[in-house]
């Protein structure tokens, strides 16, 4: 049994002074100052312990692309950044389409992760007779409206009907990437302007992104579907999901640091480093997604956590695979954030861990409760730390906010009731 002394602890929506104990469950929220039956006792004095990170939208790459990425070290950076669940996308090579593929990829992950983890299942153009036989093995399902990493997309309208229903009757939440290929492409013939990267956002408009969420919302509202827009970047998204939800629609949203700490110009200095799928928007976008993320219209911070290596990183931005690493530095960037008072502590817990654990079912995590699981972080708000490469555990090896000092991080994370990282270092 382990005990955590002396921290504040957040629980039910507060912070209050008491102790911790933890078997592979929340044993005990305490005020006894000396819990009797730990055999290990760690001091947080001066730090805050909170539910362990869920992070729902990691690219871990294994099986397939593993020189990019493993479920062994796409684990230990999600500790390192504490994070103890993580939900991972299926567009692996070859996507996660058969009930065959996901038992491989399920027993790869059982085998390496460190964290604990949930697998999407992803829906192509011709396996929706496969979506019930697995429900009970997934946290949900994804569908590319567009081209991204890998080959697994939906794009044809009729179908994207059928497989919205299909997911609707297995009760599982639906992630949609929404991006419409048609203005893509079109945008591609007219925006691009070869040597310029800045141009590397108009070739995938915002409208893009508008059109696909507004298709996707309707389709949800036909079928009953639990929709989860995955990387929202666009005040229009913005707009659509806040009216839908005002009309009780069954959707959530979620968007990423890189949306929330870079703007679309910033690709000058970074070059493919910050191209992905959708693209950086304006600082007009960014400024609805900070307001979003305050006043609940965005649900989550996921990370799109999308190793790709720096010599592929290292060409065109239209050449390079779009993606960034970001797993293990979202904690710190939004802790720093609450420092800098753009989000509450609060705002942080729910948009990290409450409502990723509501929204997919993760029923004994998200919260410090007795009886649930014993995933953990604790934090010291008064930290300084500075992103470098040579600190990270993801194989990428790299990080798009690489140099950046920040304010409050992660000090240790417990999955599962055992301490995987302690201060910085992975065990
Ligand atoms: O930038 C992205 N990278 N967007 C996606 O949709 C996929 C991801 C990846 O897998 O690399
Ligand atoms: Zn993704």
């Amino acid at each position: 049994m382990l005990a955590l002394i002396n921290g504040k602890i957040f629980t039910q929506g507060r912070l209050i002074d008491a102790n911790l104990l933890l078997s592979e469950k929340i044993e005990k929220i305490t005020k006894e100052q000396h819990p009797t039956d730990a055999d290990k006792i760690i001091n947080c004095s001066g730090k805050i312990i909170i539910p362990g990170l869920i992070d729902p939208h990691v690219h871990f790459r294994d099986p397939g692309q593993t020189y990019k990425e493993d479920w062994l070290t796409g684990s230990k950076a999600a500790a390192h950044g504490g994070v103890t669940t993580v939900l991972d996308m299926p567009n692996n090579v070859p996507p996660i389409t058969t009930p065959e593929r996901l038992k491989e990829k399920l027993e790869i992950a059982k085998k390496k992760s460190i964290v604990n983890f949930g697998l999407y299942f992803g829906v192509g153009p011709d396996n929706l007779e496969a979506l019930d036989e697995v429900k009970d093995m997934v946290c949900g399902y994804k569908m590319f409206m567009c081209k991204s990493t890998g080959d697994l997309l939906l794009t044809d309208s009729a179908k994207q009907e059928k497989a919205f229903q299909a997911v609707s009757k297995t009760g599982e939440v639906l992630a949609v990437h929404a991006e419409t290929p048609e203005i893509n492409e079109a945008a591609m013939k007219n925006k691009k302007i070869e040597g310029h990267p800045e141009s590397y956002a108009d070739t995938k408009p915002s409208e893009s992104e508008i059109r696909a969420i507004e298709k996707a919302l309707k389709m949800a509202g036909t079928y009953k579907t639990r929709l989860h827009i995955v990387h929202l970047t666009t005040e229009g998204g913005v707009e659509l999901i806040k009216n839908a939800k005002s009309h009780g629609a069954d959707v959530t949203t979620e968007t990423c640091p890189h949306y929330l700490f870079f703007t679309k110009t910033d690709i000058r200095e970074k070059k493919a480093l910050l191209a992905m799928n959708p693209p950086l928007r304006t600082k007009q976008d960014q400024a609805a997604l900070w307001t979003a993320i305050n006043n609940g219209i965005i649900d989550m911070v996921s990370t799109d956590h999308a190793p790709h290596t720096i010599e592929e990183k290292s060409k065109d931005v239209w050449t390079a695979p779009g993606g960034v690493p970001g797993v293990e530095t979202r904690a710190g960037l939004l802790l720093d954030a609450v420092n800098s008072r753009l989000l509450s502590f609060e705002r942080f817990i729910q948009l990290c861990c409450e409502n990723p654990a509501k929204r997919f079912g993760l029923a004994k995590k998200g919260y410090i409760k007795q009886g649930f699981d014993a995933d953990i972080a604790v934090v010291d708000m008064k930290k300084h730390h500075k992103i470098k490469s040579d600190d990270l555990y993801t194989k990428c090896g790299w990080s798009p906010f690489e140099g950046l000092k920040l304010k409050g991080c992660p000090v240790m994370t417990i999955a599962d009731g055992r301490i995987v990282m302690e201060d910085g270092v992975v065990l």
